[in-house]
């Protein structure tokens, strides 16, 4: 198949998507990454973009304040601009509106720190520990209207140990996002190329 024109949405560290863009150097990788979006200017992800020559656009919320459709839209003109056709999330911290999700469905994925359908949402360390779970993970799953909601791609698991604290299930985890996120993704790519 052809690989896929990715874009993929950060607002911070950047990690998973890094994580992507060195799976992506593969040539049978389904995926080409041609855009990095960022809602946030001081995105530390934005330097690992530009240090690996993926052309990177901050699109700040902050200057579209309570209307986000406005703000949407320019994302959404950015995305079609690259010729986008898969829309990986990777630490992206807006809620996107039903207008967004509908253009981008079956589309747009997202990694998110649980088991899902367990703690979609913020805080998902904690909730796993005070909830006195043996177990906690990530998945990967296709973006729908609903948070965090919409069929799970992938998941990977990990034990959680006495002791555990949000700080360290989280780094504990992050490896294994690493490790996932691309995998699932790859899925993803085929699944939408075979529909
Ligand atoms: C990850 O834990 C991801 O699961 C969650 O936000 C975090 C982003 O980290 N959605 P990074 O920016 O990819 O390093």
């Amino acid at each position: 198949m052809n690989r896929l024109r990715l874009a993929i949405m950060i607002s911070g560290r950047g990690s998973n998507m890094e994580a992507i863009l060195e799976a992506a150097k593969a040539k049978n990788y389904p995926a080409d990454p041609v855009l990095v979006l960022s809602n946030k200017p001081d995105a530390a992800g934005l330097h690992v973009a530009e240090a690996r020559g993926i052309p990177a656009v901050v699109v700040d919320h902050k200057r579209y304040g309570a209307d986000r459709q406005a703000y949407e839209q320019v994302l959404d003109e950015a995305l079609n601009r690259a010729s986008i056709e898969m829309i990986a999330l990777a630490g992206f911290m807006r809620i996107l509106t039903p207008w967004f999700v509908s253009r981008w469905e079956g589309r747009m994925v997202n990694i998110h720190p649980s088991l899902l359908p367990k703690y979609p949402g913020l805080d998902t360390h904690a909730r796993a520990i005070d909830a006195g779970d043996a177990e906690h993970g990530c998945s990967v799953h296709w973006v729908t209207e609903g948070v965090d909601s919409g069929d799970v791609i992938d998941q990977a698991r990990i034990q959680i140990q006495p002791g555990d604290t949000p700080a360290s299930l989280s780094s504990r985890l992050l490896p294994i996002e690493h490790d996932l996120y691309p995998k699932a993704l790859a899925k993803a790519c085929y699944a939408l190329a075979d529909s």
